[in-house]
């Protein structure tokens, strides 16, 4: 299998609509092969589409949520129950409507200072952890991608501090929360597999230049997510593309 793979469907909804198809059999395979099913889920607008289609009653009661066990790639600084919380959007369209035990969901926390959330946050990764390794092996990393190339909360110009499984960042971009809390390489590429979900014509220029010859992750984040042992998958719609 191809370690860096693009997928590119017509519109945004047949992009959710791949995803979740992808999801669903990523997920049986994984608690067939290994008992669990480890996923980081990203923040931003575009994976909402898919996470709705997810609590659909056709596609829910087929998930096998009880072993599934859901974290996050960045979190903005804000209460839980903020509407620019990522937890709290991905609770509202998906979270609320599946049978997960509460003890699976592992948000962000942001009830700590910044710098101390980011080391609680590193040590529950380390929790999930297989013997020998620093960090959860991840069976699928959800990513977006902004339109200025950032993906999580990595932003162009910082990638010296990308050194600890979780940091701390700062990062303007369309307005929302800039104090973020994210993983890094590190722990993003010990997964399994990691995909990039993308949609709109905003974002065709930053897409062309993560996967472009100019190969530099200071400037282009995103191409610093390599699984060492795992694959990349771009789902992106036409108009990304
Ligand atoms: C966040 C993110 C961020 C997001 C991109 C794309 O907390 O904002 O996790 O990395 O994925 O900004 O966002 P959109 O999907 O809304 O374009």
């Amino acid at each position: 299998m191809k370690k860096n793979q693009l997928q590119i469907e017509e519109n945004a909804e047949k992009l959710a609509e791949a995803f979740a198809a992808h999801f669903i059999r990523l997920a049986e395979e994984a608690v067939r092969e290994r008992g669990r099913f480890l996923v980081v889920l990203s923040g931003g607008g575009t994976p909402l589409k898919a996470y709705r289609l997810l609590a659909e009653t056709s596609r829910r009661q087929i998930v096998p949520w009880q072993q599934i066990y859901l974290f996050w790639g960045d979190e903005r600084y804000v209460p839980q129950d903020d509407a620019q919380s990522n937890f709290r959007q991905a609770y509202e369209v998906l979270l609320s409507h599946i049978d997960i035990p509460p003890g699976n969901i592992h948000p962000i926390p942001t009830n700590l200072p910044p710098a101390a959330a980011a080391r609680a946050y590193a040590e529950t990764l380390r929790s999930f952890a297989e013997a020998g390794q620093i960090c959860a092996r991840f069976d699928l990393v959800v990513l977006g991608l902004g339109h200025d190339g950032h993906t999580a909360s990595l932003f162009p110009g910082q990638s010296a501090r990308w050194d600890q499984l979780v940091i701390t960042a700062e990062g303007s971009y369309d307005g929302r929360p800039s104090t973020r809390i994210t993983l890094t390489p590190p722990a993003f590429n010990l997964a399994r597999e990691v995909v990039f979900l993308v949609s709109g014509a905003t974002k065709a220029e930053a897409l062309h230049a993560a996967r472009g010859e100019i190969r530099d992750v200071n400037r282009f984040p995103s191409q610093a997510i390599k699984p060492a042992d795992g694959r990349v998958l771009w789902m992106v719609d036409k108009a990304a593309a």
